[in-house]
């Protein structure tokens, strides 16, 4: 399905939450956070699918997301208009209240052989930044959740980057190169499916 459709029917659920960016100032990290819940799922669990989950996500990755999002730095199809709607103070109220929250893994279907691969080529190209299993929280870099994050999401996160619709940074263009050059386009799919595959 196309991303716009997707989001046609998320947009659909949630058009009331567009007027709530304006109990800005001084609104608590929860108040605001929850004008989210409409794509982003309750308290920042994504009920999918091109939608990604809040909970858990690193503090100073939302922070950045978001300035990105408003500077029109990183592609989005709708989070550059949403994200105009707060100031500094507000998203980091957000940010805060979202990164304690618990992540909590989406439960989707995978390919159990191409999660056996992806697997593989995680721990060889992604481990040092992302974790074991794609959770950033053991490393350094502040990255997303990617371990049961959703597919469709984290499809259109590959397929930006590859277009470079979004910068990925110059350590990981290097990672990601060298994958590519392995694997070609089956190894980011196999990628996608250890991801999915972690419950
Ligand atoms: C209409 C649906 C919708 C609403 C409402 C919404 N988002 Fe999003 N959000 C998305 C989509 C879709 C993406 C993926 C980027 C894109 O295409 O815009 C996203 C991506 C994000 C990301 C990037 C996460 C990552 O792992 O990289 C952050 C942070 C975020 N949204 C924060 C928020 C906050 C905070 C709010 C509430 C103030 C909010 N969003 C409201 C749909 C929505
Ligand atoms: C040198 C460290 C580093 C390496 C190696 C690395 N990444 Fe990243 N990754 C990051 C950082 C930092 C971000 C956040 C970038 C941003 O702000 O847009 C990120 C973001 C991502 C995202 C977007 C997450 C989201 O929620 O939108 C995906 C997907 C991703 N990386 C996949 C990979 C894969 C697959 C590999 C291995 C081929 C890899 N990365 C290797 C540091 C790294």
């Amino acid at each position: 399905m196309k991303r716009s459709t997707l989001l046609q029917t998320a947009l659909l659920t949630c058009g009331l939450s567009f007027s709530a960016a304006s109990i800005a100032g001084g609104a608590s990290g929860e108040m605001l956070g929850n004008t989210c819940a409409g794509c982003h799922g309750t308290n920042g669990v994504s009920n999918g699918p091109a939608a990604p989950s809040l909970a858990g996500i690193d503090y100073d990755y939302m922070v950045e997301s978001m300035k990105q999002f408003q500077a029109g730095e990183r592609n989005s199809t709708i989070m550059k208009r949403i994200a105009k709607g707060y100031d500094d103070a507000d998203i980091e109220a957000m940010s805060k209240y979202f990164s304690e929250k618990k992540f909590v893994m989406a439960s989707q279907e995978y390919d159990k052989d191409a999660a056996k691969r992806g697997k593989k080529l995680h721990k060889k190209y992604c481990k040092n930044c992302h974790g074991d299993t794609g959770i950033s929280d053991d490393t350094d870099d502040d990255s997303g959740v990617l371990a049961g994050q959703w597919k469709p999401y984290l499809n259109y996160t590959f397929a930006d980057y590859q277009a470079g619709d979004r910068d990925m940074g110059k350590k990981m263009k290097k990672k990601f190169k060298s994958l590519h050059k392995k694997a070609g386009d089956k190894g980011v799919a196999d990628l996608i499916e250890f991801y999915a595959s972690q419950k």
